[in-house]
C-alpha cells in the first residue's frame, strides 16, 4: 500500500468537559473518601468485594478466538485495528526513547493480552519484560508467542531475545510485587494498552491497578497507556437521541445520560468482531489526582489524531504505516473495492486526493493517499493516550556506561565487517544475515503486529 500522503483528518467532535462530568473539586472530595476506604490493610479485601465484572471480562478475553491472518484481512475494521496498533508502536517507541537505558529497559506490560506488543519490545531492544493479564488463556498464548520468538531468534542467530516472565492475575486485585520473580524488581516503563479502564469498576480496583502500574517504577520511569476518552464518550452520548451511539463498526450503550459516577460508570462496548464487553469510563482528572499518590506527574494526554500528526512525517514511521497496513489506500487498486461500502465514508479522502492530484511538483505527486473510512476513524478517535512520569531523576551508573561501551563498539565492528563482505561480493552468508535482519523482522513485524490486532481496539 502506498501511504505517501496519509490522510485521516476526519472532523472530530469537540473535546470539552461536558457539564455532567464532575469537576476537580468533586474529585478531590472523592479522593478523601478513597483514602479512607483504600487503606493498605483493607485494600485487597475491598477489591475482592468489588470484583463484580472482572470474571466476565476475563471470560470474554479467554474465549476470544485467535483469528487467522485471512480472517483478519477480511475484517471490516482491518485498517482501524492496524492503525491503532501503529499508534501503540509510536507510543512504545517514544516512551522507550524517553526512559533510555544503555543496557536496555525493564518493562511491565500490564494487561498484556495475547502478546500483541512482543515485537515492539524486541524492536525497542529491551532487557526484560514482565507480562501480566487476568485472562489465563491469553497469558499462555503470550508465553507461547514469546517462546516461538526466542526459538526464531536463536535459529537465525542475529537477534538476542529479552528475558521475560508471565503472570496470570487480576491486576486490579492482586499486588504484583508479591508475584515478581525478583523481589526488588524495578521497571523503567509500564505500558497498559487498551485496558486500564476495566479497573474503574470500583475505587479500590482502580487504585490497585494504578499501584501495580506505578509503585515499582524507578525515578524518571514512565507509565503509558491508551484508554477510551471520557470526554468523547460523554459528548457523543449527549449528542445521541437515546442511550446508544456508534456506527456500523462500533456501538456504545450507557445505562443513563444524566449521572456519571467516578467509579463504576459502566457502558457496553461493541466493536465489530472484536469486543463485546462491559467497560468503565475514566474521568481523566481523577486519574491524574490518583497518580500523585505514587509520585507520578502527567507528561501528556493526547488524542490519537495528535499522536498520528506528530509521528507521520518521519520516513521510518511512514514505512511502518505501510508495512502494518495502518491506512487504506485511496482510491483502491483496480479490481479491489474500499473496506467500507457505506456512501460518503470516503468523501474526506476524495477531497484530499483531489488536492494532492492538483499538486504542482509532478515528482512528489503520489497516485493514491492513505486513509481510514469515516466509520473506522470515528471508532478509533474515541481513544486517547497518556503518559505519566515518576518524580525524580534517574542517573545511569558510571560502570554501566563503561561496560556498555565495549559491546556497542564490538557490534559496530561486526556490522562494518558484514557490510564490507557484502560490498566485496564474497560474503554470501553475511549478505543473507544482513538481509535477514531487516527482511525477517519485516516479515515477523507484519505477522506479529497483525497477531496483536485482536486486542488492539
Ligand atoms: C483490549 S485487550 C488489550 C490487550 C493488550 N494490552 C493489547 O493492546 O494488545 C484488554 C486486556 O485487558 C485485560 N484485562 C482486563 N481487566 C484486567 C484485570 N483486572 N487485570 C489484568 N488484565 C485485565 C484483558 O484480559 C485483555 O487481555
Amino acid at each position: 500500500m502506498s501511504a505517501e500522503v496519509a490522510e485521516v483528518a476526519v472532523e472530530q467532535a469537540p473535546v470539552e468537559t461536558p457539564e455532567a462530568v464532575p469537576d476537580v473539586a468533586e474529585v478531590a472530595q472523592t479522593e478523601e473518601k478513597m483514602e479512607e476506604t483504600a487503606a493498605p490493610a483493607t485494600e485487597e479485601t475491598e477489591a475482592k468485594k468489588e470484583t463484580g465484572l472482572s470474571g466476565t471480562v476475563a471470560k470474554h478475553y479467554n474465549d476470544l478466538r485467535e483469528g487467522s491472518v485471512f480472517d483478519r484481512a477480511r475484517s471490516r475494521i482491518y485498517y482501524q485495528r492496524n492503525f491503532n496498533n501503529w499508534i501503540k508502536s509510536m507510543i512504545i517507541a517514544n516512551s522507550l526513547k524517553a526512559v533510555h537505558r544503555k543496557k536496555g529497559c525493564t518493562v511491565l506490560d500490564l494487561c498484556c493480552g495475547k502478546g500483541g506488543d512482543l515485537l515492539k519490545w524486541t524492536k525497542g531492544h529491551i532487557k526484560k519484560l514482565v507480562c501480566a493479564d487476568i485472562a489465563a488463556v491469553s497469558v499462555q498464548q503470550c508465553q507461547k508467542r514469546y517462546n516461538d520468538m526466542v526459538e526464531r531468534n536463536r535459529r537465525s542467530g542475529n537477534q538476542k531475545t529479552f528475558a521475560a516472565e508471565f503472570i496470570s492475575a487480576d491486576c486490579a486485585e492482586v499486588l504484583l510485587t508479591e508475584r515478581y520473580q525478583e523481589k526488588d524488581m524495578l521497571f523503567d516503563l509500564c505500558s497498559c494498552q487498551f485496558s486500564f479502564h476495566y479497573s474503574f469498576e470500583a475505587a479500590a480496583r482502580a487504585r490497585t491497578m494504578l499501584r501495580n502500574a506505578c509503585e515499582r517504577l524507578r525515578p524518571g520511569g514512565y507509565f503509558v497507556g491508551t484508554i477510551p476518552n471520557g470526554y468523547e464518550l460523554v459528548s457523543r452520548l449527549k449528542e445521541s437521541d437515546g442511550l446508544t451511539f456508534g456506527n456500523e463498526v462500533y456501538k456504545v450503550t450507557f445505562e443513563n445520560k444524566e449521572t456519571f459516577p467516578l467509579y463504576g460508570c459502566k457502558y457496553d462496548f461493541h466493536l465489530e468482531g472484536v469486543v463485546d464487553c462491559p467497560e468503565f469510563m475514566i474521568y481523566f482528572p481523577l486519574l491524574e489526582e490518583m497518580a500523585k499518590e505514587f509520585d507520578m506527574e502527567l507528561v501528556y494526554l493526547k488524542k490519537f489524531q495528535d499522536i498520528y500528526e506528530e509521528n507521520c512525517e518521519s520516513v521510518d514511521n511512514q514505512a511502518l504505516i505501510s508495512k502494518m497496513q495502518a491506512l487504506e489506500q485511496f482510491p483502491p487498486e483496480k479490481g479491489t473495492g474500499t473496506a467500507s461500502k457505506k456512501e460518503d465514508d470516503y468523501s474526506h479522502a476524495e477531497t484530499r486526493h483531489t488536492e494532492v492530484m492538483g499538486m504542482e511538483n509532478e515528482d512528489k505527486k503520489p497516485t493514491s493517499i492513505g486513509t481510514l473510512s469515516k466509520s473506522e476513524w470515528e471508532a478509533s478517535s474515541l481513544y486517547c493516550a497518556f503518559a505519566f512520569k515518576k518524580a525524580g531523576d534517574f542517573e545511569e551508573e558510571e560502570e554501566e556506561e563503561e561496560e556498555e561501551a565495549a559491546p556497542v563498539a564490538e557490534e559496530k565492528k561486526e556490522e562494518e565487517e558484514k557490510t564490507e563482505e557484502v560490498a566485496n561480493g564474497n560474503g554470501e552468508e553475511a549478505a543473507a544475515e544482513v538481509e535477514g535482519e531487516g527482511g525477517e523482522e519485516a516479515g515477523a513485524e507484519g505477522e506479529a503486529e497483525a497477531e496483536g490486532e485482536e486486542e488492539a481496539q
